[in-house]
């Protein structure tokens, strides 16, 4: 099981912050920071509404999820607080906007395609506003430093045909095709891609 979000320590950062327990890191505690995109691990309610608008502006407001004929599908997408608490959810900044997040996991509820020694990566999304920044690269390197950490040898994600900007990221970033494991949900298939993460 990958490390959960930290988060659940009600610490905000700032002045007067507790040491974390062995194993957790303060809640705002940047896991990257390139003085451009900063990500760290989404964990308060302000958190899970940021997380939110992100994902209704990129997934609802992209066209890539319809609350008409996917109502259940979008009420999980939306639900970043219940995602924040099962699973371990990144928020990006660029240039102190979030923009970003990605979610990763290697279990129950939310896996669906990993098997035991993977990390799946799932909802990713960047504002429109903040595309072609290195935003995703920079969230997919993180989840690749959670996967290491985790002990998993390899990521892997599904997405749309049509997702063609997602899928030349992935491309760029060395994933590769898995058609084996490619699925269908509601008449639309995923397609898969896989890195092997080196040591
Ligand atoms: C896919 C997505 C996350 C990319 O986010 P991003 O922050 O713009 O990506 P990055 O800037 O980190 O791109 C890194 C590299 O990926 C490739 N890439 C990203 N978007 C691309 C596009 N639209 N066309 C071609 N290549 C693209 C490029 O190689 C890029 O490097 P470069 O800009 O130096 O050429 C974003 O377009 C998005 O949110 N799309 C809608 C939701 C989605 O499809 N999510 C994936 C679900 S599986």
């Amino acid at each position: 099981m990958i490390r959960q979000g930290v988060e659940h320590t009600g610490v905000e950062s700032g002045a007067g912050e507790s040491t974390p327990a062995e194993g957790q890191s303060y809640p705002h505690t940047p896991i990257f920071d390139n003085g451009c995109v900063r990500i760290r691990r989404a964990s308060t309610d302000d958190d899970a509404k940021t997380v939110r608008a992100i994902i209704d502006e990129v997934y609802v407001g992209g066209g890539w999820a319809d609350p008409v004929t996917s109502p259940e599908y979008v009420r999980s997408l939306l639900d970043a607080r219940t995602r924040i608490a099962t699973a371990t959810v990144l928020l990006a900044e660029h240039r102190g906007r979030a923009v970003g997040t990605v979610t990763a996991t290697d279990g129950p509820p939310w896996a669906n395609i990993a098997r035991p020694g993977e990390l799946e990566v799932r909802m990713l999304g960047v504002l429109p506003t903040a595309r072609r920044g290195g935003v995703a690269r920079a969230l997919m390197g993180a989840c690749e430093d959670l996967a290491r950490s985790s002990g998993a040898r390899r990521i892997v994600l599904s997405t749309e045909r049509e997702m063609t900007a997602a899928q030349a990221l992935y491309e760029t970033l060395g994933y590769t095709r898995t058609p084996q494991r490619d699925w269908v949900i509601n008449s639309t298939t995923l397609i898969t891609y896989a890195r092997q993460l080196s040591d």
